[in-house]
């Protein structure tokens, strides 16, 4: 079967390197790619918003499944154009993908459902939403309804704050994605992600990791894409697991198909382990970045088959997936002023190939007649493997050792919670 991935960051890379080892992956084509994907796939130039010519290609290049990466192209309908057109994607269809594109659409779901998450109430209107802020305690959380690409969250501790979140919002700071807005309450915990493959009815749990996505060591500073990450994530336990997937993931399969939108592909949970369980904080409708460049170095699975079979409707063919037992962590070189105002242009050069125990996948970075140089925020995410924790991240910064780009940053911290915990 030929493949096409759509996408061309650091997630996509991590996806590129995997499905290129699927037995049942033939030629696989990624769009638009990067240097570090074309180690493993043809690169095509292919505007992903042009669904006519993406079915133009797989048309012609005898393409058995598409495999998206990021949000944009699902919450813009390619899988719907796509299953219209009868070629597999992998990747829910644009209603489904509300999971992620609407908040306020993922709360009005849980209340139905009964999924627990953080009390909310969803505005249409500044004062309501003003007058609405009387009925939360402080902290509390102000979002913008729809994608704001991380930044639409406002944790609130006065109601000074709050006001002038909902100003921000509701004065079109980010456009239609705050036409809306939702109030929430406070969780306190900790936050773990939980992923799963589904193709619309059955579900399988593809694994757990923990992401660092402030900017600063100790996770402080502004939010970021994701500055580093760990997998499998050990604070949420068997049972703790077992819960989010009958209380949160297989609930919320169940009431997408009811409603005639099933979700298909992976459904990525955003769980904060508050005292009273594990709660829902978001979905997003597709995989992680970084979190990808952790669980993929540890499935030791066939994905090209297992993404197939979601995208088909055949999972329940699918009777276990396999990880490996190694820890893999994962660190994110970013560009010097990430998230602001990310210097761009600067060379990489250095060691990006595999060693024993280390994988550097590529995001934001560009080939030139110079070399390779930097061309997004986040550059490259050098993932390291090991028995123990310890292990998997000393590999890891042994592996950005090994890079020199003078313009980068990175936290030292990687891990921290977890390394903690085991005193390491
Ligand atoms: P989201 O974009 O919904 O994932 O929110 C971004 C971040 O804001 C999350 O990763 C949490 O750290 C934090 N957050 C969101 N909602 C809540 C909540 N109800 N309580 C506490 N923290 C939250
Ligand atoms: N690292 C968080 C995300 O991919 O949304």
């Amino acid at each position: 079967m030929n493949i096409l991935l759509l996408g061309g960051g650091g997630r996509e890379h991590a996806l590129a390197w995997k499905l290129a080892q699927s037995a049942t992956c033939d030629t696989l084509y990624a769009a638009p790619g990067n240097p570090g994907i074309a180690q493993h796939a043809e690169l095509v130039a292919l505007d992903p918003t042009d669904h006519g010519a993406v079915i133009g290609f797989c048309r012609s290049h005898l393409i058995g499944l598409v495999v998206v990466g990021p949000e944009a192209p699902l919450v813009d309908g390619i899988a719907d154009s796509l299953n219209m057109a009868g070629i597999p994607c992998f990747g829910p269809s644009c209603a489904a993908a509300k999971l992620e594109g609407s908040k306020g659409f993922t709360k009005d779901l849980c209340a139905a459902a009964k999924i627990p998450t953080a009390a909310y109430v969803r505005y249409h209107d500044k004062e309501a939403a003003r007058a609405g802020l009387a009925g939360f305690g402080l902290p509390v959380v102000i979002k913008a309804d729809g994608l704001a690409a991380g930044k639409g969250v406002v944790i609130a501790d006065t109601t000074a704050e709050a006001e002038a979140a909902l100003d921000d919002m509701f004065g079109g700071s980010f456009g239609v994605a705050g036409e809306a807005v939702v109030i929430e309450e406070f969780l306190t915990g900790e936050e773990v992600s939980l992923f799963a493959i589904t193709d619309g009815t059955t579900v399988i749990p593809f694994g757990t990791a923990q992401d660092h996505k402030r900017i600063g060591e100790g996770d402080t500073g502004p939010n970021t894409g994701g500055m580093g990450a760990y997998s499998p994530a050990t604070v949420l336990t068997p049972e703790l697991e077992a819960r989010a997937m009958d209380e949160i993931v297989r609930p919320t399969v169940a009431a997408m198909a009811a409603r005639g939108t099933p979700f298909v592909g992976v459904l990525f949970a955003g769980l904060m382990l508050t005292d009273k369980g594990p709660q829902l904080i978001e979905y997003n409708a597709r995989f992680g970045d970084p979190e990808t460049q952790v669980l993929l170095p540890r499935f030791t699975g066939d994905l090209a088959a297992l993404m197939l079979a979601a995208a088909t409707g055949k999972l329940d063919d699918v009777s276990s997936l396999t990880f490996d037992s190694n820890v893999a962590l994962t660190v994110v070189l970013a560009a010097r002023g990430y998230p602001a105002a990310p210097s761009l242009g600067g060379s990489v050069l250095g060691r990006l190939s595999p060693t024993d125990g280390t994988l550097v996948f590529m995001a934001g970075v560009r080939a030139t007649t110079e070399g390779l140089v930097a061309s997004g925020g986040r550059v490259l995410a050098a993932t390291g493997t090991g028995t123990s924790l310890r292990a998997a991240r000393d590999n890891a910064y042994a592996a950005l050792a090994e890079i020199d780009f003078i313009d980068g940053y990175w936290r030292t911290d990687i891990g921290w919670r977890e390394l903690d915990r085991q005193q390491l």
